[in-house]
């Protein structure tokens, strides 16, 4: 069994809302919702903490820290001790299944961490300047998401290194690598978008609403397809 730690305590700058994105509205409910849903739905879930910002009310939640990797510190020190597996989620996926949170959690078997990913489908170059210095190997690159799930004490270690380190990170799996820790790939699918901009919220909303109607024959009695 593991404990999921849901992060919720963004900003969401790049999304333009007059609230704090995970709490924006998005297919009736709040961004966070469809991802609590997801994780108490999940047979291998234990517990779920939410890592919520200052001043923001939430059931299960902490206050969670300046960057991210600060709030799934916080959330992993409310989080009981009991289970040695931490599953870490962004609120701002709210596609994510019960099917891929279960892959992720069997994925870690021999590893200290896994991350949900997808392949690379845009070729990627690195540029200085406007100038292109290098195409890379499109073939061995990987879109990395949430879920990403860890072995506690490994997580533990990681996230007790200083604030600097912690807010350079974009995410915690790739503290456990630059500390020699093995990491895991779990395919996920392309739905398990993350909402960062309008359009991405607009998408979402989309893609919700026709879950939702297939999950429970319509949100108002049509089907979307
Ligand atoms: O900003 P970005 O979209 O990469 O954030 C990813 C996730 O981390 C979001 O769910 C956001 O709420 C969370 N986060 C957080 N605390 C912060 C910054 C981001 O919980 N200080």
């Amino acid at each position: 069994m593991a404990v999921a730690l849901l992060v919720a305590a963004g900003r969401g700058e790049r999304l333009c809302a007059s609230g704090p994105k995970a709490f924006v509205t998005v297919a009736g409910r709040p961004l966070y919702a469809w991802s609590l849903d997801a994780l108490r739905a999940a047979p291998s879930v234990s517990e779920v903490v939410v890592a919520v910002p200052e001043g923001v009310e939430a059931p299960g939640g902490v206050a969670g820290g300046a960057s991210r990797s600060e709030s799934v510190r916080n959330a992993l020190a409310a989080a009981p001790a009991a289970e040695d597996v931490v599953l870490v989620h962004d609120a701002a996926r709210p596609l994510v299944t019960v099917e891929l949170i279960e892959a992720c959690v069997a994925g870690l078997e021999g590893f200290d961490a896994v991350v949900a990913a997808t392949p690379v489908t845009d070729t990627v170059k690195e540029a200085v300047d406007g100038i292109v210095s290098r195409t890379l190997d499109r073939r061995a690159l990987w879109s990395v998401q949430t879920p990403q799930v860890f072995r506690r004490p490994m997580l533990e270690r990681v996230l007790s290194q200083p604030a600097e380190v912690l807010a350079a990170a974009t995410d915690d799996a790739g503290l456990v690598e630059a500390f020699g820790g093995r990491v895991g790939i779990v395919p996920a699918p392309p739905e398990n978008l993350k909402v960062t901009t309008p359009v991405d919220l607009r998408l979402a909303e989309l893609l919700l609403r026709r879950r939702d109607a297939n999950h429970v024959g319509g949100v108002d009695g049509t089907h979307i397809s």
